[in-house]
């Protein structure tokens, strides 16, 4: 029923577009960084089926691709790295979850675009040939929060080049992209897709405002110290600021023929639960009543909803993101 409403809510985005990705979460701090575990999570087969069952149907999963591919041309990608994302794939799909691949770390390309944008596209060559077999449910995302120095000019000059590697073997597969500033829902304007391509799913993220979202997190840095306390009481006022963005957001894809996906808003734990929740409620039905798509960040690290020590969800925030009455 939910679905059916969703669908129908998002069909004017673009009519080719089907919404596949309704509520959908991220596995962070796992695969994105050179050695899974470095971060403190593995992932488990377990898993899936318990991210299913609480009512999600897609995850996105941040891949380090770049550290596990080889230092010179043709940068061929460990098989054995390969073997491991493919075990995700598998486990997603026998559960029911679409997997979006996101390309999230390069610290080459982000510092030096023009050095290292020819390895960027080599290795989104060798996914794409990889997956060409996959079915509709796996996604491809071109790269996480592209920021300066890969400025807007630079990164819209790198979208089509990666399509052009990845559209050969992957004619219709829906491929994420977002705007510079880490995919800020603002840089959207800036953002030039190829006309051509009816396939891209259009994503941004929504950690705003910074100072509740981000208190205490140590990479942000040494003044989200001073943000430790910071509530979100959901006042009409800080509602309708959530609601003005998500519009924007929604205005863009609209003008722009797009569909729209929501990649990542959470809260850090430093954050108080009932604030968290709240928060965490009022951006995924705000983005649900625009029919965008959307994806928490994430599962079971920092901002994480499930706690796998305690194996079990923190229900506050389950509740916020998958309400029973919508099950
Ligand atoms: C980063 C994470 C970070 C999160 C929130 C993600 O895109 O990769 O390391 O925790 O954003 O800041």
């Amino acid at each position: 029923m939910l679905r059916a409403l969703l669908l129908a809510l998002a069909m004017p985005l673009a009519a080719h577009a089907d919404p596949m990705i309704l509520r959908g979460i991220n596995l962070g701090n796992a695969l994105e960084t050179p050695h899974e575990g470095q971060w403190g999570v593995v992932l488990q087969a377990g898993y899936f089926p318990i991210i299913r069952q609480a009512g999600f149907d897609t995850i996105r999963v941040p891949i380090d691709w770049e550290d596990h591919a080889g230092p010179a041309p043709d940068y061929i990608i460990d098989p054995e790295f390969f073997k491991r994302i493919d075990w995700v794939v598998t486990n997603a799909k026998d559960n029911q979850l679409n997997t979006v691949l996101d390309y999230h770390t390069d610290p080459g390309l982000l510092k030096e675009p023009d050095q290292y944008a020819d390895r960027f596209v080599a290795i989104w060559k060798q996914i794409a040939e990889h997956y060409q077999h996959e079915p509709d449910e796996v996604l491809f995302e071109l790269l996480n929060e592209p920021h300066d120095p890969l400025t807007a000019e630079k990164w819209n000059a790198l979208i089509p080049r990666a399509l052009a590697v990845i559209r050969p073997t992957n004619l219709t597969r829906t491929v994420v992209v977002g705007p510079v500033q880490w995919n800020s829902f603002n840089r959207l304007p800036d953002l030039q897709l190829p006309a051509g391509d009816p396939h891209l799913l259009v994503t941004f993220h929504y950690y705003l405002p910074m100072e509740f979202t981000h208190q205490g997190a140590s990479w942000i840095g040494r003044e989200s110290q001073k943000w430790l306390g910071t509530k979100w009481a959901g006042t009409n006022a800080q509602k309708a600021v959530m609601a003005h963005d998500f519009n924007a957001a929604r205005d863009w894809a609209k003008a722009h023929h797009r569909p729209l996906f929501l990649g990542e808003f959470g809260s850090y734990s430093t954050g108080d639960m009932p604030s968290r929740a709240r928060w965490t409620a009022c951006c995924a039905r705000t983005a649900e009543n625009l029919g965008i798509g959307w994806s928490y960040w994430e599962f079971c690290s920092g901002f994480g909803a499930y706690d796998p020590k305690a194996e079990a969800w923190r229900q506050p925030l389950l509740e916020a993101l998958v309400p029973t009455r919508s099950k």
